[in-house]
Formats: structure tokens, sequence, C-alpha cells
């Protein structure tokens, strides 16, 4: 078996650094808020790959449709070498990928998640002696280095993730990822598309209250890692649509006023009777958005690809 490497490119600290900044920003401004990726502790990401099985979330199924019909078109157009994969997660969409892409000397996971590296990435070499697995414990919105292997690059940032980041954040992130492209490598970004309210609203409030045990659980992990007083039972999720900014926000809203406590920060947090924290945003785009966007970076939409029933689109971009 190939060996699997897992590399944290960040000190020890530094998340739990980040941890703190992040929650004494966002629980002292107003609106609260706080960043989706806290969500993916090893409760969270198990949490998320239940989601991908719900029958109201149809962006993994649609995104697996068209890596299951386009992966051999991908390879060839970009003869990678190296897969990085952004939000790896389970990698497990990522195998029809693998599949195709013939050539290919090393797979380079990068993840926020240890618990979700660790498990893709031996599950990976154990299923596929020769392909070596290099693991990043890393925040893709804070700049990477990666391993020194072979062109061409793929870099692909699946399952509509990008759509977590703000607008100018997504700017930065791909200007970051086109710094990590030479002429001639690609992007292969999946999207979720603008849809019908009700069918987006469902996939982010689902009936059996998988979607709201996530969004809660960045409560636990800020009590765990923080000593915080939360109370999820004292929160109701919330998920609606913002016609405006065409983008689902998660939110919590308190049952009543409350205070909570984060020993680790010194801070005591007033929560109004209703009042709402957001914990995400969840953009859905249009083709010449992406268009556009990507341009700005210096990356040429090469190619735009749909599932049947338009609801979610990958597509390839070249570094100019
Ligand atoms: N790509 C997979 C997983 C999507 S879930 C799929 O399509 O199913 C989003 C993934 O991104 C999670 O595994 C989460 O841990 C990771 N993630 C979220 N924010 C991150 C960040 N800032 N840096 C690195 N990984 C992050
Ligand atoms: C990871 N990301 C693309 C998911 C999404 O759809 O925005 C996270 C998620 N949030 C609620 N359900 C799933």
């Amino acid at each position: 078996m190939s060996p699997f490497l897992l590399t944290r490119t960040l000190p020890e600290d530094a998340t739990d650094a980040a941890l703190r900044a992040d929650v004494q920003h966002g629980l002292t401004g107003t609106p609260k808020t706080l960043p989706p990726k806290w969500f993916y502790d090893a409760q969270g990401s198990e949490l998320f790959e239940q989601i991908t099985e719900l029958t109201e979330y149809y962006p993994t199924r649609a995104e697996r449709e068209i890596l299951i019909a386009r992966s051999t078109e991908i390879a060839e157009a970009t003869g990678a070498r190296t897969l990085i994969e952004l939000g790896s997660g389970s990698s497990e969409k990522t195998r029809y990928l693998l599949d195709a892409l013939t050539d290919l000397h090393t797979y380079i996971p990068v993840d926020v998640s240890e618990s979700a590296l660790t498990q893709a990435g031996q599950a990976l070499v154990a299923e596929r002696p020769g392909l070596q697995v290099h693991a990043l414990i890393a925040d893709f919105t804070a700049s990477v280095t990666l391993p020194d292997t072979p062109g061409p690059r793929l870099i692909a940032f699946l399952g509509g993730t990008i759509g977590n980041l703000l607008p100018a954040e997504r700017a930065a992130f791909f200007k970051a990822i086109r710094s990590l492209l030479s002429p001639g490598d690609a992007l292969l970004l999946g999207t979720d598309l603008v849809k019908d309210e009700k069918v987006l609203v469902r996939a982010y409030d689902d009936a059996a209250g998988v979607t709201a045990a996530f969004n809660k659980n960045v409560l636990t992990v800020v009590n765990r890692e923080l000593g915080a007083d939360f109370d999820p039972g004292a929160f109701d999720h919330v998920a609606l649509w913002d016609t405006e900014n065409e983008w689902i926000e998660m939110r919590l809203r308190s049952h009543t006023a409350q205070t909570v406590k984060i020993p680790a920060l010194d801070l005591a947090v007033d929560f109004d009777e209703g009042e709402e924290l957001r914990t995400e945003v969840s953009a859905k785009f249009r083709k010449e958005g992406v268009r556009a966007e990507l341009s700005t970076a210096g990356l040429e939409l090469a190619h735009w690809w749909t599932d049947g029933e338009e609801r979610f689109a990958l597509s390839l971009s070249v570094a100019r």
C-alpha cells in the first residue's frame, strides 16, 4: 500500500487562536455571526455526510451525476498529474475523477477537518495501490503551501462550498487559487444554481432535522473549545432565502432573552428574545456571474456542465 501522508500546515494552536478571534469578533458584532468553517469537527463532518443523503438535499446527487458523465472529458482536457481538492471532506465524489485521471501522480486533499482527511485518505490508499495521497490540514481561505509535485495541476473545489464564502472572500479566494496555478493549469468548480425558493429552503431545512443539528453543532464546538455554556436547545434552526443576494442564510434564533458565558474569552454575550446569529451563507450562482468572477482572477471559463435538471453546475476554467 502506498503511504498516506497527513501534514498540518498550521501550528497546533493556530486553530484555537483563529476560533477565539472569530468568536470574539462574530459575537460582539451586529448582527451576530460565526464563520461556517467551525461546523466541521468530527461530529459536524459526520452530520454533513448525513445531509448529503437527505432526499431534500439535491446538490451532492446533482454534482455526482455531472462527475459520472464528465470525468473522462475533464481528465482529457487537463491531463492532470496532481489533483488538489479544497474542502475535500469524505472525498466520496472525487473517486470518479481519480478513476479517470490515468496519469495522476499525487492527490492532495485539503480540509480543516482532520477526522474527514484521515478517514478518506486511509480508505483511498487501501483501495488504490500506487496512489500517493498527501493530505493537508489547512484553511483554504488562508494561504496554502502545496507540496512540490509534478504538473499539470488541477484544483477541484466541489460541493458548492464556494457559496459558503462571502463575495469579497470569494474574490480573494479565486486570486489565491490562481497564484497556485501555472498557465494552462485548471480549476474544477462546483456551483449550486439559483432556483425555486421552496426547493432551496427545503434543502436547508429538512424534515428529519439533520441540518438543524448540523447548524447547532457550531454551539457545541464553541462550548467544548472555549468552555462556553450555550444551550443548543434554546435556539431554533432558521433557513431563509435572501432574494437580493441570491443566497440561503442559516441562522440560530434565541428562544428567549439569555446571556451566554464564554470563559476562555472572558466574555458574556447577551441575546434578545428572537435575536438571530448568522452561521452560514450558501450563495447560489448563474453562469455569467461565475464566468465574470473567474475572469477577474485570471481564470478563463472553458466548460460549463449541468445535471439533467439544471440544478447544479460544474465548470472547468483554465489559468491564463
Ligand atoms: N467537498 C465535499 C465536502 C463539502 S462540505 C463534498 O462536496 O461533499 C465542506 C468541506 O469543507 C468540509 O469537509 C469542511 O471541513 C471543509 N471546510 C470548510 N471550511 C473550510 C476552510 N476554511 N478550510 C478548509 N476546509 C474547510
Ligand atoms: C458545504 N456546503 C456547500 C454546504 C451548503 O450546501 O452550503 C453546507 C451545508 N449547510 C447546510 N447544509 C449543507
